[in-house]
């Protein structure tokens, strides 16, 4: 195998679980390198779901080292609750590391987090409350708590009441809110100290070593490009580097030593929260999506909105990930419709334009220009190889791979583990 990452391509929720899971089957490693529990990433083998929040999805497999670095934000109360999950249906993460340099998330970033959506009002970003976006900002200024802060009696002690000096006059005087009691968050968070003290490790050098004895690691991406600090529909977007790139900043293992980047895209189009989404069709089309596609947020359980796949988003995204190739999932959902229509790229102000625009007032004003295709009625739930899908579904792919740039190396027809059709394995994981 090789060092591979898998990255969103869309809005999120691209099924990016099911795809690290289904590569983590000859990994050894399984690394989440960004974003926090914002995160949903669910993985179905046989009858049993398992929805995965900051534990990478390799902690299933026993051959995994599961391992969470450096540009994540870990909330302690969350992650203590999932490994006690897993434990109780049998899976023990006991080979987990965590590294010291992850920053914590704090009741006072969760409570900023609402607090800010609130006053925004009508121009909510529509966040998962998790308080992912005031924990990165703390960790941009230079204010956060680390994970290596909390395992720390003292240090922890320290920078909590720093922090909260500060937060409790904001909370209180611009939001006129309650304040935050230390004694409190001190005795909790010094019970998750406790439990997340045996996993911090040097994460870096674990992964360091692991390449040069040619290990397998896969770098699990979460959130997805369009969502990205950098390069997403700004401010429509989550706090962290989602992008391929993310995965080297987020783990210190260098751009080098990286030698695939999959990229996973829904065969249509789904966001959730508020920002532009050109292909949304807020309609029956949408609505057929969503019931056939079961998309209702893993985190939130929102509606997600749903629309036609958009290849000029999916080709820009391919771009900047430098993506060798696609996962093209969930195409059963696009079974029964007489056609199905992919936008190729869109009219702004009356000019056409090919490029996808990541400026977010641009994209707002987009009219997408759709190409109409003959859709398939079979269920191609079963269906396990690519030769045999209806002549409609392989043209519709084999179209996405033109327009996007990229070849095609996988393509999901249901949720479970074996519902995956492999293309070509080698571009899989060689
Ligand atoms: P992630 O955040 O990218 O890991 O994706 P989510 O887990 O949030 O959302 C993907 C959803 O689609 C989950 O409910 C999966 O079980 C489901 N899923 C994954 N692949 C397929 C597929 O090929 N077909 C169908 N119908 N569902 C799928
Ligand atoms: P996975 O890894 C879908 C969206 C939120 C919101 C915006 C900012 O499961 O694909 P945040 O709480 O991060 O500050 O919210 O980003 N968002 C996601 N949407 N899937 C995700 O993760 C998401 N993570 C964040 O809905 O619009
Ligand atoms: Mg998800």
């Amino acid at each position: 195998m090789a060092n591979v990452i898998v990255v969103g391509m869309q809005w999120g929720d691209e099924a990016k679980g099911k795809v690290v899971d289904y590569i983590a089957q000859d990994a050894d490693f399984v690394v989440r390198y960004n974003g926090g529990n914002n995160a949903g990433h669910t993985v179905v083998v046989g009858d049993e779901v398992y929805k995965f929040h900051t534990v990478p999805v390799g902690a299933l497999h026993d051959n995994v080292t599961a391992v969470i670095t450096d540009g994540v934000v870990l909330d302690p109360k969350v992650f203590v609750g999932e490994i006690k999950g897993l434990k109780e249906r049998g899976i023990t993460a006991d080979r987990m590391k965590i590294s010291g340099n992850a920053h914590v998330i704090m009741p006072y970033h969760r409570l900023f987090d609402q607090l800010e959506e609130e006053r925004k009002g009508a121009k909510k970003i529509g966040t998962t409350g998790r308080g992912i976006g005031p924990c990165y900002a703390d960790k941009m200024s230079r204010t956060g708590i680390r994970i290596a802060d909390m395992i720390d009696p003292v240090r922890f002690r320290d920078r909590l009441r720093a922090n909260l000096e500060l937060k409790n006059e904001i909370i209180t005087k611009v939001y006129g809110g309650q304040p935050i009691d230390e004694a409190e968050v001190y005795a909790e968070y010094s019970q998750y100290a406790a439990a997340i003290a045996p996993y911090v490790a040097e994460t870096y050098s674990i992964l360091y070593r692991a390449s040069f004895d040619c290990a397998n690691i896969v770098f699990e991406g979460a959130h997805a490009t369009l969502l990205d600090i950098d390069f997403g529909t700004y401010p429509f977007v989550t706090s962290s580097h989602c992008v391929a790139g993310g995965a080297t900043i987020g783990t210190g293992v260098a751009p080098t030593m990286i030698d695939r980047v999959i990229g996973v895209a829904k065969a249509y189009t789904t966001r959730v929260g508020a920002g532009p989404c050109p292909t949304e069709q807020t309609n029956e089309i949408g609505d057929k999506i969503r019931e056939r596609g079961n998309e209702y947020g893993t985190t939130t359980g929102r509606p997600r909105r749903c629309g036609w796949f958009d290849a000029a988003a999916v080709r820009y995204s391919a771009q900047v990930n430098g993506a060798t190739c696609i996962a093209v999932t969930l195409l059963d959902v696009l079974s029964t419709f007489d056609t199905v229509k992919i936008c190729t790229g869109y009219t702004v102000d009356g000019k056409e334009i090919r490029d996808f625009p990541a400026d977010a007032y641009i994209l707002e004003k987009a009219e997408p220009i759709y190409e109409e295709m003959p859709g398939w009625h079979e269920d191609i739930s079963e269906i396990k190889s690519f030769e045999d899908l209806p002549d409609n579904a392989k043209s519709y792919v084999a179209r996405i791979a033109e327009l996007v740039e990229t070849p095609i190396c996988m393509v999901g027809v249901g949720p479970r583990r074996d519902q995956s059709i492999v293309l070509d394995p080698e571009m899989l994981s060689k």
